[in-house]
């Protein structure tokens, strides 16, 4: 059904992080002010436009909700439109390809566009929607920073404010207490918000998923620094590190996810290690899902903002397929299909990797391994 007002749909899937509600504020002001569409937005991600779930976003709608957390659509990380987890029974999912199904309900709201924001499961899933004709623009979004194709993801800077700012809190009791304090924070696969929390919160020892650690050389370097009179040291792990030769810690999986694991927990395990190896006491901290809520940072809002108003012009000119991302201080696109499937990593040549080695923080593993570390990953 053709609409005589252009209709565009949006959509937030994916885990929840700050500044998706700037987007959404964005995309529907731009919308309306400079290319007179109107907006659907979908409940719950995809799970919206495969159950028809929606509701019109007027400007008033999307009043107030800037420095807001979370989303006022609603995600889902669990909507795969072609491998759809649908009940049978109490218990048991089938997974079924519900993807002709999004298709027909975007025709027969009238839409021209779709804008989904999300990370890579929701990239994944629109590269195969836009396979199927639909007309798609993402926006990259996801505390994580593992997207390719961008230089960075909206939620990163707020994600990565918030871990800092807890690490600052932390030194304070290592100092008083001569501890070693171990501070988890999340990232999936990626070690972007461990090294950028632990560089900017003064970490003594930072374990990425990149770089498999050894317990001696943790050891060693929280040895050095007593023997500097520094008693205590903060330690900051990503969520997904491993020992050489060891495993990630999975914490729980489920099933009716796209990626079925999920991490956290392996604090526990080197602070059991480390205390059993030297006399020093340690305390664990895992910020879990603290890193996704609250305010945006001033950074995050601002190139959320830009993401969504670039988002919103280019489904109203019909440049479809593709990502909408920021390249050096320039916002740019690059084409979904390039991004799917794909996770960016910390890499060694990377200047917050450089800067660690220079500073004399200990990543792990020795310095000259470093490199022959990734290159088995
Ligand atoms: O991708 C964002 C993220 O917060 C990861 O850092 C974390 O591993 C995962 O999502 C947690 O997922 P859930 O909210 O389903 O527990």
């Amino acid at each position: 059904m053709r609409h005589s007002t252009r209709r565009l749909g949006v959509l937030t899937g994916g885990g929840d992080c700050p500044g998706l509600n700037a987007v959404i504020r964005a995309i529907v002001r731009t919308a309306h002010n400079d290319h007179n569409m109107e907006v659907i937005g979908f409940a719950d991600g995809y799970e919206g436009l495969i159950e028809n779930r929606y509701r019109i976003l007027n400007t008033q709608d999307v009043s107030g909700i800037l420095s807001r957390g979370g989303t006022i659509l609603g995600t889902s990380n669990r909507a795969d439109p072609f491998k759809y987890p649908v009940l049978q029974g109490d218990h048991e999912y089938v997974y079924l390809d519900r993807s002709d199904q999004g298709v027909l309900n975007f025709e027969s709201l009238g839409l021209d566009s779709l804008i989904a924001i999300g990370g890579d499961g929701t990239m994944a899933a629109s590269a195969g929607m836009a396979a199927k004709g639909l007309p798609i623009v993402g926006v990259p979004k996801t505390i994580d920073n593992d997207l390719v194709g961008t230089d960075v993801t909206f939620g990163f800077d707020s994600a990565l404010t918030i871990a800092t700012e807890a690490i600052d809190r932390i030194h304070t009791t290592a100092q008083s207490h001569h501890r070693v304090m171990i501070i988890e924070v999340m990232g999936r696969y990626a070690g972007w918000l461990a090294l950028g929390s632990g560089l900017a919160g003064g970490g003594d020892i930072i374990l990425l998923p990149e770089i498999p650690y050894e317990l001696n050389t943790i050891c060693e370097a929280i040895k050095r620094r007593n023997a500097e009179g520094k008693n205590f040291s903060i330690v900051v792990v990503g969520e997904g590190v491993r020992s050489v030769g060891g495993q990630m810690h999975v914490s729980r999986t489920i099933k009716n996810s796209p990626d079925t694991i999920r991490l956290g927990g392996i604090s526990h395990q080197i602070a059991t290690q480390l205390e059993a190896l030297i006399n020093i006491e340690c305390r664990v901290t895992i910020l879990g899902h603290l890193l996704r809520g609250g305010s945006p940072t001033a950074h995050d809002r601002l190139l959320a903002m830009r993401f969504g108003v670039e988002a919103a012009h280019m489904a109203a000119e019909g440049k479809h397929g593709r990502m909408v991302a920021l390249k050096g201080t320039d916002i740019s696109s690059v084409p979904i299909s390039e991004v799917a499937g794909k996770q960016r990593k910390v890499t060694p040549d990377h200047p917050w990797v450089k800067a660690a080695v220079s500073l004399g923080i200990c990543l792990g593993a020795p310095v000259g391994q470093l490199t022959e570390e990734y290159a088995t990953q």
